[in-house]
């Protein structure tokens, strides 16, 4: 059996119910559930015994060490984070004691579960990273886009945290032999995404028809992945890759953020068109920018590729047009997601921004 980290949050449950759905090998999965986790996520699971949800903190060692020794897993994946950058910007401490203080933790316990293992289960045992391309900063137009050995440069306190977490997963690698994989993968969208991060917080206010929120310019870019296609790199990764390695993760989709918002409008006029006949675009609005907002991420995935024989399956077309219908289908998810919490911080966010 394999433990996942973070399962009940966007890119984690994605990967439990593809796991689950591509294979019998159960899972393990550890989530403090935070304001992002939704065991709802995963309420298609419910009964199914190869899934074993234990909430906990990836902190926690001494319940992560009782969790390893029982159910002897020959891989960790570690999804848990706190994940999202304006949240990081408003309180940076979470950041550090999940991402910094909670990665430590773990890794300690799992550096003493892999060193009492032998024989195989010690060779062929893996901890997974999951991160992201943010650690390597901001690119401009014109420079080639972050190759495996692009120089960390973080900006924000969420990839400063995560290229500490980062860091300290190498570090157990190249001091005590820990085998360990790491994923750097740009921004993820399809289902299950918490309506707090651009692609669905647009698809969400577009259908109640609030303001769109587009900061500065809108003409910072991100390089975006369908989950699914994330969910199978780190299959791959984790089957194949090379023990101390890092492997970026893309979708080879750069586009402007005001283009994915027009995107997602333009699929909204088509797919669920408004009674009075307005388009979804027309409450686009350009607020105050984030701060310290990175110009421009690019992945260059060709290592996977070339190495892991892995790429992404859906095109961006593909992907968004899946995604919006996905929403459209599962208003019931979005409405129990946004709970007063949620309202609270979409105020806290939006209203300081002119
Ligand atoms: P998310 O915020 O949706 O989910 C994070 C999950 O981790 C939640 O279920 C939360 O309850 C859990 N968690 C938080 N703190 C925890 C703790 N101390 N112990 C145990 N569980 C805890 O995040 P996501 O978008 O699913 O991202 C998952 C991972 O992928 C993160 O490590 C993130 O840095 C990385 N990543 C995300 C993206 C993206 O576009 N979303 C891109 C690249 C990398
Ligand atoms: P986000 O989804 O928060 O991901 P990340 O900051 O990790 O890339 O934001 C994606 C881009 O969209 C980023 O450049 C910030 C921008 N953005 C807006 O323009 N408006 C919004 O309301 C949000 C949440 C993000």
């Amino acid at each position: 059996m394999i433990f996942v980290t973070g399962g009940a949050g966007f890119i984690g449950a994605n990967f439990v119910l593809d796991w689950l759905a591509e294979n019998d090998e159960s899972i393990v999965n550890i989530d403090k559930l935070t304001y992002a986790g939704n065991l709802e996520s995963l309420s298609s699971l419910q009964g199914d015994n190869r899934h074993i949800f234990v909430q906990g903190d990836i902190g926690d060692a001494s319940l992560i060490s009782e969790l390893l020794e029982k159910h002897q897993p020959r891989a960790v994946i570690n999804f848990a984070a706190e994940s999202h950058v304006d949240r990081s910007i408003h309180g940076p401490e979470a950041f550090i004691q999940t991402n910094v203080v909670g990665t430590f933790h773990l890794l300690e316990a799992i550096r003493a579960y892999w060193n009492k293992l032998d024989g195989n289960s010690k060779q062929n045992f893996r901890l997974l990273h999951v991160s992201t391309d943010e650690v390597y900063g901001s690119l401009a137009k014109d420079e080639p886009a972050f190759t495996e050995t692009h120089q960390y440069e973080p900006n924000s306190p969420y990839s400063a945290s995560k290229a500490a977490s980062d860091h300290l997963v190498h570090s157990y690698h190249h001091t005590y032999g820990l085998p360990v994989l790491t994923t750097n993968c740009s921004n993820n969208y399809g289902p299950y995404h918490f309506p707090e991060k651009l692609i669905p917080l647009i698809i969400v206010n577009a259908l109640a028809g609030k303001s769109l929120p587009v900061y500065g310019d809108g003409q910072q870019i991100r390089d975006w992945l369908y989950v699914k296609d994330h969910c199978s790199a780190i299959r791959r990764v984790l089957a194949a890759g090379t023990s101390g390695e890092t492997y970026n993760v893309g979708g080879w989709n750069e586009k402007p953020n005001l283009e994915i918002v027009h995107t997602v409008c333009s699929l909204l006029d088509e797919l669920r068109p408004r009674a009075d006949k307005q388009g979804y675009a027309e409450p686009i609005s350009f607020v105050t920018d984030r701060l310290g907002h990175d110009r421009r991420y690019a992945i260059d995935a060709r290592k996977i590729e070339r190495e892991l024989d892995w790429k992404p399956v859906e095109t961006f077309d593909t992907g968004i047009r899946k995604t919006v219908q996905w929403y459209l289908d599962n208003q019931d998810w979005v409405a129990n997601v946004q709970s007063g919490a949620y309202r609270d911080w979409v105020e806290k966010n939006y209203q300081e921004r002119s």
